[in-house]
C-alpha cells in the first residue's frame, strides 16, 4: 500500500524550476532511492517529502507516522558529545535519561564507535565518525519512515557494506521504509526495491527501475551483472553525460 504519493510535484527557486510533475509512489517496508547528476534536484525533493521545504505546487500525501532524516552534511549539535547527539532525538520522545544513553550506546557500537569516542564533541570527530552519528541519531528512535541524503559518502568500503547490512537487516524485519538519495549506482542497486533516476534542468523523473528480489537475497554477482546493466541504460547514460564524444 502506497503510503507516500507525491504528485505532479512541481517546485521553483525563485525564477528557477528545480523540479517539474514529479510524480512517484513509496510503499511500506519499501526501498526507494533517487540518483542524478549534482544539482539536479535530489536533495530538494527529498526535503520537500520530509516536510521541511513548503509544497507549491502538485500533491504530497504521507502517512507514516514517524519519520527521521540523516542529512547531507551531519549537522550534529557542536554543544552536545556524541551519545547526546544521538540521543537527542529520544528526549522529545520522553524517553527517560538512563534508557536513552542504553539505546544510544548500544547502536554506537553498533556503528563502530568506540566507548573512548562516546565524549567527543563533533569538532573532535572525522568525516566518517560524524556520518555514522548522524545515521545514528536517524535511526535510534525507531522511525517508521528514514530519509537519507548520501548518508554512506564519507565512509570507507568495509563500513559502509557494515551499515548497508544494517538497512537490509532491518528492511528484512520490515522495520523500516527508506527513501535516499545515493550517487553511488552499486549502492542503489544493492538496497532499493525501485531507483527514480532524477534528471536535471529542470528535475524530473525520467525512469524508474524496479528490483523484485529481496535484499538479503542480492549477492555481489548479481549485484555486479545490474549494476552494470544500469551502466549501460540509455537513460542512465544520457542522464549522467557519460558518453564521450
Ligand atoms: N535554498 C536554496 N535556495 C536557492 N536555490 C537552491 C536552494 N537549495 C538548492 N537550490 C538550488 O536547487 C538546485 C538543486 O539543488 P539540490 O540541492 O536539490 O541538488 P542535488 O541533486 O541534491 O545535488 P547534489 O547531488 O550535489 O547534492 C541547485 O541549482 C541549487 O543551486
Ligand atoms: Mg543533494
Amino acid at each position: 500500500m502506497a503510503r507516500l504519493k507525491v504528485k505532479n510535484l512541481t517546485f521553483s527557486f525563485g525564477y528557477e524550476t528545480i523540479l517539474e510533475d514529479i510524480n512517484f509512489e513509496i510503499n511500506e517496508n519499501e526501498v526507494v532511492s533517487i540518483v542524478g547528476p549534482s544539482g539536479g534536484g535530489k536533495t530538494t525533493l527529498l526535503r520537500l517529502c520530509a516536510g521541511l521545504l513548503d509544497r507549491q505546487e502538485g500533491e504530497i500525501e504521507n502517512s507514516f507516522k514517524t519519520q527521521s532524516i540523516a542529512f547531507q552534511d551531519p549537522r550534529l549539535l557542536p554543544w552536545k558529545n556524541v551519545i547526546d547527539n544521538i540521543a537527542f532525538g529520544l528526549k522529545a520522545m520522553r524517553v527517560p535519561l538512563n534508557e536513552r544513553v542504553k539505546r544510544a550506546k548500544e547502536i554506537a557500537l553498533r556503528f563502530d564507535l568506540e566507548e573512548d569516542d562516546f565524549d567527543k564533541f563533533p569538532k573532535e570527530l572525522s568525516g566518517g565518525m560524524s556520518q555514522r552519528v548522524s545515521f545514528a541519531r536517524a535511526l535510534v528512535t525507531k522511525p517508521e519512515l528514514l530519509f537519507l541524503d548520501e548518508p554512506f559518502s564519507a565512509l570507507d568500503i568495509g563500513l559502509k557494506r557494515e551499515l548497508q547490512n544494517h538497512i537490509i537487516e532491518l528492511i528484512e524485519n520490515k522495520e523500516i521504509t527508506i527513501f535516499f538519495i545515493t550517487h553511488d549506482i552499486m549502492e542503489a542497486v544493492r538496497l532499493s526495491d525501485k531507483i527514480l533516476l532524477l534528471a536535471p534542468d529542470p528535475g524530473r523523473i525520467v525512469k524508474t527501475f524496479e528490483f523484485n528480489k529481496p535484499q538479503s537475497q542480492r549477492d555481489d554477482e548479481w549485484i555486479y551483472q545490474q549494476t552494470v546493466k544500469l551502466l549501460s541504460d540509455r537513460d542512465i547514460i544520457e542522464t549522467f553525460e557519460l558518453e564521450f564524444k
